[in-house]
């Protein structure tokens, strides 16, 4: 393994637990691969993903650094994708009954690691990952696949602050898997702060995963598209147009007229995708609450968390790396 991947070395060929571990940010501690922070949980779906996914020409992976969108997005690429199977504004839609997170599962899972992986699913197949450009499977990022990617980013400022409360909330309902059972306990948003700033946050560092998505999206703009939070909430519908055209299926001007797209955006609104049973009380295959995903859906929140210093440290260290390594984002 490992060849053709920058000389990064498949973990097969090591053992998880000889690497670098981080536990700080419990409730998910990280192992170094890389040149990433990755949740440990993720790792053997990572290696399955890797040694066998097999990628098809009608494949959408939908990439994000956690808290940047991912079940928003999820939600409205699945939406736009299966639109003449499910009307977005019929009852019997998928999304009223299953959370995004179980309608587009992510290809690192370690809950679908099997030898068929994915293989069941009809095409067009919709997958996640928030794996680094870097790291996904070979077959992904060949242009031969014909394999698309959607990524979505987000201001680091209300991607810290929402992994944060994320990490709070998702304490109150796991023990920690690396501490002897003991309840580990909640670092505070000063510790987050520098924690990140290292890089050693999930999935992390955070630029550098922008960067990778991003450089690739300038590459090759037909393989990924690079899609803003910001943006998506002051423009929603010019977006969801703009993913549509480039998963392939642009909306008709008789869609256009019978107000698809806007049926679409209404459907996966936070107010309604939180309103719906089973995104208040259901469970999601990865054993998290479903509530969780869903606290406040603006830009911007990060002012009544952050201080300004905080603030400013956050912007310094993320400015410093897209001058310096590229242009910015
Ligand atoms: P906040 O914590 O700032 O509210 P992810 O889906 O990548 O885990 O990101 C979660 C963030 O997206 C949370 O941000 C959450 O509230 C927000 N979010 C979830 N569903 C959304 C939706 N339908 N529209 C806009 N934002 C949404």
């Amino acid at each position: 393994g490992g060849q053709g991947n920058g000389g990064v070395t498949a973990i097969a060929e090591l053992t998880i637990s000889s690497l670098p571990l981080e536990t700080r940010c419990a409730p998910f501690p990280l192992r170094q691969h890389g040149g990433f922070w990755l949740p440990e949980t993720f790792l053997p779906g990572f290696e399955a993903a890797r040694a066998r996914f097999e990628p098809r020409p009608s494949d959408v992976l939908l990439a994000s650094f956690p808290k940047s969108g991912t079940t928003w997005l999820k939600a409205l690429a699945f939406a736009t994708l299966n639109r003449a199977a499910y009307p977005p504004s019929g009852e019997g839609h998928p999304l009223r009954r299953r959370g995004p997170h179980d309608c587009v599962q992510f290809l690192e899972s370690a809950l679908v690691v099997s030898d068929d992986m994915f293989a069941s699913l009809p095409p067009p197949r919709l997958l996640s990952t928030h794996l680094p450009y870097s790291l996904l499977p070979e077959g992904v990022k060949a242009d031969s696949s014909g394999c698309r990617i959607v990524y979505i980013c987000r201001d680091p400022k209300d991607v810290l602050v929402s992994w944060w409360l994320f990490t709070k909330k998702a304490l109150g309902t796991q023990d920690g898997p690396t501490n002897g059972g003991n309840k580990p306990t909640l670092y505070t948003l000063e510790e987050e702060l520098d924690l990140f700033c290292a890089g050693r946050s999930a999935n992390g560092p955070y630029w550098r995963h922008v960067l990778e998505y991003w450089a690739e999206s300038k590459r090759r703009p037909h393989k990924v598209l690079f899609l803003r939070y910001e943006e998506m909430t002051r423009e929603t519908t010019s977006n969801v147009r703009k993913l549509a055209e480039f998963m392939g299926c642009p909306f008709s001007g008789e869609e256009e007229a019978d107000g698809v797209p806007d049926a679409i955006v209404g459907l996966c609104s936070f107010d309604h995708l939180r309103s719906l049973e089973v995104n208040r009380n259901g469970v999601s295959d990865l054993n998290i609450n479903n509530d969780s995903y869903y606290r406040k859906g603006v830009a911007g929140d990060w002012a009544n968390y952050l201080s300004p210093e905080m603030a400013a440290q956050l912007d310094r260290l993320c400015h410093r790396w897209t001058v310096t390594q590229h242009e910015p984002p």
